[in-house]
């Protein structure tokens, strides 16, 4: 079951990380030259809104949590961490808040405004990269974790 549950976990980050890095470096310079880039980024966007933030994301949290119970990580860590992998792991899980919020802001607010103007849009953009390094950070202090950092 604990192999299982992590599976599912890297599976999820695999989609969540390497959707985001897919957008950014290989379909949006695409896209923003092309004369139907606004549908098209509405639709992606959509698309991966409702996989990634409302599917990858809460399947990562509950498989991340069922991951601490197996690996008898106490959930008091992510708040008062007592180790080195415990503070890893308390930031890892205050990085994936701040990813979860800015997910929920650039899809459900700014995102919904991008057509309407290029502030929006910009700000959109902005947005969607902040949240791909914070993702990016992320793997890293699941490495650390790997090696018990
Ligand atoms: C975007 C979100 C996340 C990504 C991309 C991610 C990525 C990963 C990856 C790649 C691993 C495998 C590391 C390895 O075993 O070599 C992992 C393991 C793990 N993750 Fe996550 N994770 C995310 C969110 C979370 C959250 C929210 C929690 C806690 C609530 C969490 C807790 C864990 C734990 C406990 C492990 C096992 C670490 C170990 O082997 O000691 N993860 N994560």
């Amino acid at each position: 079951m604990n192999v299982l549950v992590l599976f599912i976990h890297i599976v999820c980050a695999c989609f969540w990380v390497g959707g985001m890095l897919f957008m950014v470096f290989v379909s949006s310079p695409y896209i923003r030259k092309a004369p139907f880039k606004d549908e098209a980024f509405q639709n992606i966007g959509k698309n991966f809104s409702r996989l990634g933030t409302l599917g990858a994301l809460p399947i990562l949290l509950t498989t991340g949590l069922l991951n601490m119970h197996f690996l008898n990580v106490p959930y008091k860590s992510l708040i008062h961490p007592t180790d080195l992998y415990q503070k890893t792991l308390m930031m890892k899980f205050h990085t994936f808040v701040l990813v979860l919020l800015i997910s929920l802001i650039h899809d459900f607010y700014f995102g919904e405004k991008a057509q309407q103007s290029p502030k929006y849009a910009k700000i959109t953009r902005v947005l969607g990269i902040i949240n791909l390094i914070l993702s990016v950070m992320i793997v890293f202090f699941a490495s650390l974790l790997r090696y018990g950092m």
